[in-house]
């Protein structure tokens, strides 16, 4: 994939065969599975159809090695992972285990445009959540948010990149600025997972939940829940099961609880999405993350750029720093618009009734931006 440090995205591209006939612009939605992934996967459905005595054997040692994959990928303890079928399942996780801890406490900020897995979890907990305005330009300032923070504060959760509009927030300057405040930070970072680096030594966030269907391509039913041991504690979990306690006793007394996160996985999982997001992080961190923001970047700029040369009204923030893999435009025919692109093989969506999200990953081209500039 590297010559001379430069990576071919040409051969990356041939990772993603089923994208020779579409152009796909729709990460943000989901994304198509590499190669690499795709026989991952597949592999387990095999041994479970062909050697179902070497399946059996494997179950526990493949997911033991997907957890430790997953926290390698994010740096993260693997006793702090686990590995969740949603982000909305993992939030909820967090949701029940900030009740436990500090049940006096019962306001949480969040920010105005979230995706509902960011709000509903807390909404049904019974917090009172207060939402913040983003400025004009869809950003989130950090000052704006700490100011809404109180002693009667659980948590500010918030997404690292708006699902709409694409506003990318500083992540590090609000997680920073919580801890000194003493307030607890948990993070969606669905849209970002993937295409922005991510160490969790380094980001001090209370918990983290990610979906592995977007810029992770590990495909639908693998999310990833962070949840350090500070907020886990050492009371029963909200939700329990034999994975729970000592999985090797099945000891079906609540004694010798599984102190890791893992323990919230309750039962077995679906061994394909847990064995297809280690097999996603391992492939992503072959290419090297940081250089999959700058390339993702790069395709946005050229869209970004197009879409204005056009004088067309783009939602998400122009700067670099403001924004990662999505671009929202404004356009009154936005519905005929997306059907005459479906209609020549090219894949968008609309969001609201005029917005229409682009969203470019590794397996685009600069030749699928020009195709869709082209068509406004
Ligand atoms: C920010 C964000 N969080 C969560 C989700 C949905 O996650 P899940 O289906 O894994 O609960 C989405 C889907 O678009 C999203 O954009």
């Amino acid at each position: 994939m590297e010559k001379n440090n430069t990576t071919e995205w040409s051969n990356v591209r041939k990772d993603f065969p089923g994208l020779e006939k579409q152009t796909y612009l729709n990460a943000a939605g989901m994304s198509p599975l590499p190669g690499p992934v795709h026989e991952a996967g597949a592999s387990v459905l095999k041994l479970m159809s062909d050697d179902v005595a070497g399946f059996a054997e494997n179950v526990l040692p493949l997911n033991i090695k997907s957890h430790y994959a997953v926290a390698g990928f994010y740096n993260a303890d693997v006793n702090d992972i686990a590995l969740v079928n949603t982000t909305s399942m993992g939030m909820n996780m967090v949701a029940l285990h900030f009740r436990n801890i500090q049940p006096n406490k019962t306001e949480v900020v969040v920010l105005a445009d979230e995706f509902p897995s960011s709000t509903i979890p807390w909404e049904k907990q019974g917090y009172t959540l207060k939402y913040i305005n983003p400025e004009k330009d869809g950003r989130y300032e950090a000052n704006r948010i700490l100011a809404e923070v109180s002693q009667n504060t659980a948590a500010v959760v918030a997404s690292y990149v708006q699902y709409n509009t694409g506003s990318r927030l500083d992540v590090f300057a609000l997680a920073q600025a919580l801890k000194e405040k003493n307030v607890h930070f948990v993070l969606n970072a669905t849209q970002a997972a993937g295409i922005i680096p991510i160490d969790l030594s380094e980001l001090p966030v209370s918990a983290m939940v990610t979906s592995g269907n977007k810029w992770i391509m590990a495909g639908i039913g693998g999310a990833v829940l962070y949840l350090p041991e500070h907020i886990r504690g050492q009371q029963f979990p909200p939700l329990a099961g034999w994975l729970s306690a000592d999985p090797i006793s099945f000891n079906n007394k609540p004694e010798n609880l599984n102190k890791g996160a893992a323990s919230l996985e309750v039962g077995l999982n679906s061994l394909v999405p847990v064995v297809c997001v280690a097999a996603a992080v391992e492939y992503l961190q072959s290419i090297g993350v940081a250089k999959i923001e700058q390339r993702v970047l790069s395709l946005a700029d050229l869209l970004i750029n197009g879409l204005l040369e056009s004088k067309a009204e783009v939602l998400t923030p122009v700067n670099r720093e403001d924004r990662a893999g999505i671009v929202s435009v404004r356009r009154k025919d936005a519905p005929e618009w997306v059907s005459r692109l479906k209609a020549n093989d090219i894949h968008v969506v609309l969001r609201g009734p005029d917005d229409v999200r682009i969203s470019p990953h590794i397996y685009n081209d600069e030749k699928d931006i020009i195709a869709l500039l082209e068509s406004w």
